[in-house]
């Protein structure tokens, strides 16, 4: 059968290749991991396009070592590892070792998690992983939920089911309500949130932002005047969405003062903890997320602070039946129950998907492997380094810091010296460029109140504070180049 396209099949006859193969991979991917010493080669898309171009999708290679090399050459090279230390830029954690094993068990056997007859214990599985998370979080003995593929999907569901039930309890004709319906959330809140509003129909005008401390946590009170604006002007709020860990900040809206207001109002409360949900296994911070039990849904992101690959997220609701609102019906795969018929569990009637993967693997794996608390010590130790990195640019004259992180996120930026302070936005973005195109670290970069400023987000714990300080040089040093180049403020010119 060797060199027939059914060689290529994983069967009964082929796993003895399939074995052969992965660990080619396997060996390939681990030898690069551990040689890379920078987290970016620094590559641009100009020089790597013609590579990718100049494959002949028609004409396959020889074999797993030729196709390898060519990734090599069109993509392992040039990846950007998360793995590495000074990589400091976006929420993408290193992964661990246990839902890696996670990840090849479930793409091998490759479940299907809308049935059961395409999954059988993997639905058990995933519901166990819901239950356990909808325990943590403390949403009570109705709660449901269903792993998603990532945290714009959770949010957007979480704003479907809000939209149902909006219109479910209004008496108002449904088109009516639509153009009426409003969600309120922060200033620092996700722009999956504006992004599902949209998908949902709602007007243009939808989402209505609240203001933020100076910490940038949704003011509670200002949420309580919203709410009060939008019930005068005949507006129906059909969810406040809060922040459990914004994505720039790291900032947790305080959960329990924006329960009371939502209470008092009759909103549903939407916790979008994507990047926080981490803390619901910390041995020493889970206090921070107080209040979230009171959430209707939470988003929950295991691919951010959990250490999963991607994708691995879910939706949790307090209340199980909220989730018929994405129950549809076929006749081929989950047909409406008969008053007498068996009910065998799926996934399907909660889920936005059909075809579904098995993602909920490499949390059980790396839950059965290393326990919660391991996962919750690796987050507690990026948040103390986080800490760390604060105090370090908080006391360096060249950088200035906007708020003390609750998380593993700082946002910073470089001050260039006077009198060439105007310069400051540009040669903020010229530090970051410069950076990555030496491949010495990446970070992040985002606007705060108008102006340019860097972002280091913190989820290796590999990650040294001398590792944090020698990029914080190099920012430093990039910054005033960047100006020495255009004034005299620097004299003489760093050399780089
Ligand atoms: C707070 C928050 N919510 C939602 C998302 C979207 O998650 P995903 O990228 O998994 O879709 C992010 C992504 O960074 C986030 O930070």
């Amino acid at each position: 059968m060797a060199g027939t396209p059914r060689a290529h099949l994983l069967t009964t006859g082929t796993a003895e290749d399939y074995r052969r193969v992965l660990a080619e991979g396997i060996d390939r991917v681990g030898t690069r991991i551990a040689r890379t010493d920078r987290p970016f080669t620094g590559v641009t898309p100009a020089a790597l396009a013609p590579a990718v171009a100049a494959v002949d999708l028609d004409r396959p290679l020889a074999d797993a070592t030729a196709a390898l090399d060519e990734l090599e050459e069109v993509y392992l090279r040039d990846a950007v590892y998360f793995h590495h230390p000074r990589y400091l830029a976006h929420l993408n954690c290193p992964v661990v070792i246990p839902a890696l094993l996670g990840e090849a068990v479930l793409t091998a056997v490759n479940s299907s998690l809308d049935t059961w007859d395409q999954s059988a214990g993997g639905t058990l599985i995933e519901r166990r992983l819901i239950d356990w998370t909808a325990r943590r979080i403390g949403l009570g003995p109705a709660a449901d939920g269903v792993f998603t593929s990532g945290g714009t999907q959770s949010n957007l569901q979480a704003l479907l089911l809000a939209r149902e039930e909006a219109c479910a309890r209004n008496p108002a004709p449904r088109r009516e309500l639509l153009p009426r319906l409003r969600v309120l959330t922060s200033a620092a809140g996700h722009f999956s949130v504006q992004k599902a509003a949209t998908l949902l129909g709602l007007d243009a005008d939808a989402v209505r932002t609240v203001p933020t401390d100076a910490d940038r946590r949704m003011c509670p009170d200002a949420l309580h005047a919203e709410l009060t604006r939008c019930q005068r002007d005949g507006l129906t709020v059909m969810a406040v969405v809060a922040t459990a860990g914004t994505t720039d900040f790291g900032s947790i809206d305080p959960l329990d003062a924006i329960a009371d207001r939502c209470a008092a109002a009759g909103a549903r409360l939407h916790v979008d903890a994507a990047y926080g949900c981490g803390l619901l296994v910390s041995p020493t911070r889970r206090h921070l997320l107080a209040g979230i039990e009171r959430a209707d849904s939470v988003t929950v992101d295991y691919h951010k602070s959990f250490f999963q690959p991607v994708s691995s997220s879910a939706l949790l609701v307090r209340d199980g039946q909220v989730l018929r609102h994405a129950t549809y019906h076929a006749d081929y795969l989950n047909p409406a129950p008969r008053a007498s018929g068996e009910q065998l569990p799926n996934q399907v009637d909660k889920s936005l998907q059909t075809t579904r993967r098995f993602d909920a693997l490499k949390l059980w794996l790396t839950l059965r492997m290393m326990g919660p608390d391991a996962v919750g010590e690796l987050f507690d130790e990026v948040i103390d380094r986080a800490d760390g990195a604060w105090r370090l640019l908080a006391g360096d004259p060249r950088f200035e810091v906007v708020t003390r992180p609750t998380l593993s996120t700082v946002v910073f930026r470089y001050l260039p010296p006077a009198p060439a302070g105007h310069l400051a936005d540009d040669a903020n973005r010229h530090a970051r460029r410069a950076l990555a195109a030496s491949g010495a670290a990446v970070v992040a970069g985002t606007r705060v109140d108008g102006r340019q400023y860097l972002k280091f987000t913190l989820l290796n714990p590999e990650t040294t504070l001398d590792d944090v300080a020698h990029v914080v040089d190099l920012i430093a040093g990039h910054g005033d180049r960047y100006v020495c180049e255009r004034t005299a403020a620097v004299a003489p010119c760093p050399v780089g």
